[in-house]
């Protein structure tokens, strides 16, 4: 009987693409088991090193290796496991900046929720938090009730930023900033950076009051004393004055345009004439049809993270900037991971 399967590159992504969420599961699998640090260290290991590494049934690891390969992030030859060259490049540390801590934070949190897709985008508001406890909008702030699976989140944010932050570090807008007003900054990884590359600029860290504790991760507690921390509800909690930019990392994307232009307002009225707005975020294509991370993204937000937001084209935070005041605003496009790098200056 001839093959009915279709060829040519379109079909082996369609082909890859319906397999890939059992893909990916095996890869987070995988690295939560150590497998890659493992092989790592022991390139050329066999299936019974494996086997008394791991304490995975003798089948269960056979299917799960088999996924692995098949997925090239490891290869087997004459019965010898070694971590793909991008495994090994990307999976096979346990440092802040790795991708393993990444792609366990999607597997616990985001992914589990993508299974109410149609409900949520039917409903219109993110039904994938009711397995949360709380009664609060976003899951940002449900996080803070579970402190073990925020810590996971805020790893992987991190990590990710981590792997995706150089383009912005190095950008000359942060060469004068003296003093920076990190809104939602997380765990700091993202200050942290931006201070070892200025060593003349102090920042304070905006948050929620269980992720600033956080903040004395890794990365940030080099720098300890050139950071403050304030807590609070960034909608509610006037922002501190007293800085020459303020800086949204991956934060605005998460919220409806009336939001946004909320956020920017604060960020305008205590900036000095001359201060400048950072926006650091994702952004789809002006005629929104590319971008895969981009589209991770929205579904997340609208599934499980906020019920809005996504990673808006330029053009949308270009407006929303000049809505509120703010002139020689323009886009640094095309940063690494799909991002971009939007400027403003207070007249
Ligand atoms: C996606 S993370 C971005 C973290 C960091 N800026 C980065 O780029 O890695 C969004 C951050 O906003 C914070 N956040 C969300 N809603 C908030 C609110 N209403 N008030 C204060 N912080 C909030 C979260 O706690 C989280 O740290």
């Amino acid at each position: 009987m001839p093959s009915q399967q279709k060829s040519g590159p379109e079909y082996e992504r369609f082909d890859f693409l319906m397999n890939a969420p059992a893909l990916f599961n095996a890869a987070a699998t995988a690295a939560e088991l150590g497998i890659f640090i493992f092989l790592s260290e022991n390139p050329g290991s066999d299936f019974a090193s494996l086997r008394k590494f791991t304490g995975v049934p003798e089948h269960q690891l056979r299917v799960l290796l088999q996924a692995v390969c098949a997925a090239g992030l490891m290869e087997r030859t004459d019965g010898a496991y070694r971590n793909s060259a991008v495994a090994q490049d990307l999976l096979a540390s346990d440092e802040p900046d790795s991708w393993a801590h990444t792609l366990i934070g999607w597997k616990e949190i985001y992914y589990p929720a993508f299974g109410q897709m149609t409900k949520a985008l039917k409903a219109g508001t993110n039904t994938a938090l009711e397995s949360y406890p709380g009664d609060e909008p976003t899951l940002y702030k449900r996080l803070t009730h579970n402190p073990e699976l925020e810590a996971v989140f805020h790893k992987a944010m991190a990590a990710f930023t981590l792997a995706s932050i150089n383009d912005l570090v190095e950008r000359e807008e942060f060469a004068a900033v003296t003093n920076l007003l990190d809104i939602g900054g997380g765990d700091s990884t993202t200050t942290a950076r931006l201070l070892e590359r200025h060593p003349r600029m102090r920042s304070t860290v905006f948050d929620q009051p269980s992720v600033s504790r956080l903040a004395h991760g890794k990365e940030a507690q080099k720098f300890l004393d050139r950071i403050d921390l304030v807590t609070g509800d960034f909608f509610d909690t006037p922002f501190p004055k007293g800085s020459d930019a303020v800086l949204f990392s991956h934060v605005l994307g998460i919220f409806s345009a009336e939001q946004i232009v909320t956020l920017l307002k604060k960020a305008y009225d205590v900036l000095p004439p001359g201060g400048q707005v950072f926006i650091y975020d994702y952004n789809v294509t002006e005629d929104e049809t590319k971008g895969i991370y981009g589209a991770r993204l929205g579904l997340y937000f609208n599934i499980l993270a906020s019920g809005t937001g996504m990673a808006y084209p330029a053009e949308d935070f270009e407006g929303w900037l000049t809505e509120v005041g703010f002139e020689n605003v323009r886009t640094v496009s095309e940063l690494d991971y799909e991002h971009g790098f939007h400027i403003g200056v207070k007249p």
